[in-house]
């Protein structure tokens, strides 16, 4: 995600401006840039890749100014490189940026037909070259313009060459505070609250839409229409370790609460609900094709694997396509050509896991068309498929994925229905309503978040167990299998998971008052056979932990602990059932003292075979 500083004060621009990037680093990035006044123009110096590259960029060059802005990039639109790293600039303007243009290309032609030029891949350019076409004197006026031409989230710092004394922020959908200190005279605008702690404690927020108008005497903040706006500083306690998750205790926690903005991220700009229509520019080359297509195979590890296991699910009943989801690591050692008609689908969050990429390799050379499905742009497998859909779920710092998860799951529905109507298998009321249900997701998400601590109640009572057993059935079965993957992972319990179907089929043997069962049982048509599957359980002594749904409140008193997640479809239900096995994962780990963003033995991207 991208990283954002404006500094004014009476210290050197360019090292105090570093020195906040740095803060802003654990975000992830890959390109970094700084913009200063200089006389009556503005310098830029920008570099790929770490932050490191920037500051020998910097080196040996003497700049004094005490005012600029900078950025961290984290791709979104055009490949990481220096041309597309932050600021950019249109004549006297410059700018840095986080969130998306949705609009840009539409933007992009006319600022084309009025004749300016692009250098860069990136929506971000477009908002340089509006703000120098409104440009009539007055850069918050301009500013303020600029932003209402747009559609999409934004956070925004720009400068002008033309008014050096100060710095114009605004934001929408997008964060940025406003740090202030008087007392030595330095105002900051950042993305976030920690990156500022060695300047300030104090800061002003700024709501969706206002502006704020730094300089060295001061900030003062305008609502969207230009009226002045007075509010109170807020003085921050947090230590500045805390304060890099927002307040939560770790990053893994922080992820799973970031959660409903996940699903907003990944549907923004893909769904026209009441068209009933989903839209995927990036699959615009294959729409001719699609109904051409014999089956899809998903290639994918661990987390992104339980993913595609979903995923085959909604793509099965949506657009009626056979879909294999293959173990990427054991796929090249298969001996099976492909055909163009075969779609491959290679899904990694990194985008850089190595077995991915061999398995990739492997299918292109069999004859298959590649998608990429990842989450990191300019990633090794986005930059080799024919075809590349960005879940934009943001950096994931925790080792265990948690909202990497939720964004594939909800690409590959968006895919499934997607290629539902292109196939004319599902008409466009069924998608609407589907898509009018998914609108609603990140609001009960936030409702299921604010019963984590009875699920922490529960995880109190289990964490010195030696074994789990989990179990679900269609589409809760890919979240059995991801649950006991997060529990291992996290918790080093051993966690079986098995469609509970197959309970009876062997795995039964082991059930004993010591190997508790967690079953994901929300309303729908399996739910009473998993029932009957728990009181199998039962019979063998096992203590039973049930997922249901909100309106099955109080029934099945046979099963020890009840944890429910709010009414929804049972397809939808995978997207709230993960998130009581997550939370569950994280209370135990904490419950045990483990490192949970970094359990031993483990790596965030596995880039070896
Ligand atoms: O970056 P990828 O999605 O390709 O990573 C695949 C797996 O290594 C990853 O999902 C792993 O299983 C996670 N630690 C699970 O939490």
């Amino acid at each position: 995600m991208c990283g954002i500083v404006g500094y004014i004060g009476n210290s050197n621009a360019v090292d105090t401006i570093v020195k906040g990037l740095t803060r802003l680093e654990y975000r992830g990035y890959d390109s970094a840039g700084v913009a200063v006044p200089d006389g009556d123009d503005i310098v830029i110096i920008r570099a790929e890749g770490k932050l490191e590259n920037l500051r020998k960029a910097l080196e040996g060059k003497k700049i004094n100014s005490n005012m600029g802005i900078g950025h961290t990039r984290w791709a979104t639109h055009g490949r990481p490189s220096e041309a597309n790293a932050h600021p950019h600039r249109s004549g006297h303007i410059a700018l840095v940026h986080n969130g998306i243009v949705e609009n840009y290309l539409a933007l992009k032609q006319e600022l084309v037909e009025k004749g300016y030029k692009f250098t860069s891949d990136t929506d971000t350019e477009v908002l340089a070259h509006l703000i120098e076409v409104f440009y009539k004197g007055s850069l918050p006026e301009a500013v303020r313009k600029a932003t209402e031409k747009v559609r999409g989230s934004y956070a925004l710092a720009v400068i002008s060459s033309k008014e050096p004394d100060k710095i114009v922020v605004t934001r929408k959908d997008s964060p940025l505070v406003i740090g202030v200190s008087p007392s030595t005279g330095e105002y900051l605008a950042i993305s976030d609250i920690p990156a500022a702690l060695f300047i300030t404690r104090d800061f002003l927020t700024l709501n969706e839409g206002e502006m704020a108008v730094l300089t060295g005497n001061g900030a003062r903040l305008y609502d969207s229409s230009g009226a002045e706006v007075y509010r109170r500083t807020k003085h921050i306690d947090w230590d500045p370790a805390m304060a890099e998750k927002a307040g939560y205790d770790d990053f893994m926690l922080k992820e799973i609460h970031e959660q409903p903005h996940t699903i907003i991220d990944t549907l923004r700009g893909k769904v026209v609900p009441d068209a009933g229509k989903v839209v995927l520019g990036e699959l615009s080359a294959l729409e001719g094709s699609v109904s051409k297509i014999e089956r899809i195979l998903v290639l994918a590890c661990g987390t992104s694997w339980h993913s595609g296991l979903l995923g085959k699910i909604f793509i099965e009943k949506y657009a009626h396509i056979p879909v294999e989801v293959e173990i990427a690591s054991e796929y090249p050692n298969r001996d099976l050509p492909l055909n163009e008609n075969i779609l491959c689908i290679c899904v990694s969050q990194s985008g850089e896991t190595a077995d991915t990429k061999s398995a990739m390799r492997a299918a292109k050379s069999r004859g298959g068309k590649i998608v990429a499905m990842c989450n990191v742009v300019g990633s090794a497998i986005a930059n080799e498929a024919d075809y590349v859909l960005y879940t934009h779920a943001g950096p994931e710092i925790s080792v265990a994925s948690t909202k990497a998860f939720m964004s594939q799951a909800m690409t590959f529905l968006l895919l499934a229905l997607w290629l539902g109507e292109k196939r004319k298998i599902t008409d466009n009321n069924v998608i609407s309503s589907a898509l009018d249900e998914v609108l609603r997701l990140p609001e009960k998400i936030g409702q299921l978040l604010e019963t984590a601590q009875e699920i922490k109640a529960v995880a109190e009572v289990y964490k010195n167990t030696k074994h789990f057993m989990y179990l679900g059935r269609h589409y809760n079965c890919p979240i059995a299998y991801e649950g006991s993957l997060k529990l291992k992972e996290t918790t080093y319990i051993h966690a079986e998971a098995y469609a509970s179907g197959e309970l009876k089929h062997g795995p039964i043997a082991m059930l004993d008052e010591n190997f508790p069962v967690m079953a994901f049982a929300p309303a729908g048509k399996v739910r009473d056979k998993i029932f009957s599957n728990l009181q199998e359980a039962k019979a063998r002594g096992s203590k039973v932990i049930a997922i249901m749904s909100e309106s099955s409140r109080g029934d099945h008193p046979e099963c020890d602990h009840q944890l429910y997640v709010p009414e929804c479809s049972e397809e939808q239900s995978p997207f709230l059932t993960v998130i009581v096995a997550q939370l569950f994962a994280y209370f135990t780990a904490k419950g045990l003292g483990k490192d949970v963003d970094k359990p031993r033995n483990l790596a965030k991207s596995v880039t070896v075979e």
